[in-house]
């Protein structure tokens, strides 16, 4: 058991990311023999940020897991808001709890929680930078979906500059053989300098675009985003970017029967509702599937099998 934390999703190897999978899905259709796994154990959900799906999952996970649950879901009602570091908080919840779960809008605040913490961190969400659970979560929703992690074209389009499910997607699955990425943003928010280097010095198959109609053929996975209002300088500059893509059941016409649509929600209003009831929409299942692989990483962190 080398693995103690998960800040980043390349902190997994691919090897690890298959077992957590494997895990999941064994999890998905014999509940019943993890109810009890983390009896008497405590998760600890320390979320500087607003969550819904992620701090609940985590908290579904652990209750499902027979576990419990402890934590704040915002900094104004932790001591935070009297001028506690993330250091120090760390070292503290490591008296309370056996894992902590973290949110944090500033970018590394999980990594150094981690440092501090002698209890297993998660990051879930750092900043603009990271979020390793949604891409656990996204792999799971591929695999079952698709049946395959490899030889795949993947358009992402939105927000790819703040977008931090989207950067960690961009690892992951760079790892995979045959995969292709289709960016489609805007121009003001195509993926940061560092991710096209990592991109471009992997070799890795990528062609950017404003374009989502003309590159909806080609593709075999949409992974929709959130123009990320809370990280814009401006208000004006979100106003005028918000809208830049609605998919709709008309532009839809165009893609593959078997594309699988994604987004990590919340939605705003990227995704047309009449989009919701074709069979091409998996973002709901994709929540459903994030609980499952909680459950897995919350046994393989806690060394429980
Ligand atoms: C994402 C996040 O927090 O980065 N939400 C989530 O965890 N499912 C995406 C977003 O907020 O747009």
């Amino acid at each position: 058991m080398q693995m103690k934390h998960l800040i980043d999703i390349l902190d997994l190897s691919v090897e690890e990311i298959d077992e957590l999978i494997v895990k999941a899905r064994d999890i998905m259709e014999k509940p019943q023999n993890y109810s009890e796994k983390c009896r008497g154990k405590k998760l600890a959900t320390l979320f500087y940020e607003p969550s819904t799906r992620t701090r609940l999952s985590f908290e579904a996970a652990m209750y499902e897991l027979g576990g419990h649950v402890l934590g704040f879901s915002e900094a104004q009602s932790s001591s935070a808001s009297k001028g506690e570091s993330v250091a120090d908080t760390a070292k503290m919840i490591s008296c309370y709890a056996d894992i902590i779960a973290m949110r944090h809008y500033k970018e590394g605040a999980p990594l150094v929680a981690s440092m501090n913490a002698s209890i297993p961190v998660i990051n879930a969400g750092d900043g603009g930078h990271n979020h390793p659970t949604q891409t656990l979560t996204d792999l799971l929703t591929i695999q079952c979906e698709k049946g395959r992690l490899a030889d795949m074209t993947i358009g992402f389009c939105g927000d790819l500059k703040f977008g931090r499910t989207v950067h960690s997607l961009l690892n992951a699955m760079s790892r995979y053989e045959g995969v292709r990425f289709v960016l489609i943003s805007p121009e003001e928010l195509r993926i940061p300098e560092y991710l096209r280097h990592e991109l471009q010095k992997k070799k890795i198959d990528f062609r950017e675009t404003q374009a989502l109609e003309e590159s909806l053929p080609e593709l075999d996975i949409l992974y929709m985003t959130r123009v990320q209002r809370e990280r814009f300088f401006n208000e004006a500059d979100y106003i005028r970017l918000r809208d830049s893509y609605i998919l709709t059941p008309e532009k839809l016409e165009k893609a593959r029967a078997d594309l699988s649509i994604l987004h990590p929600l919340p939605r705003v209003n990227e995704i047309s509702v009449r989009v919701d009831s074709d069979p091409r929409a998996c973002y709901f299942k994709q929540a459903l599937y994030g609980k499952y692989i909680r459950m897995a990483l919350i046994l393989r962190l806690l060394e429980i099998d």
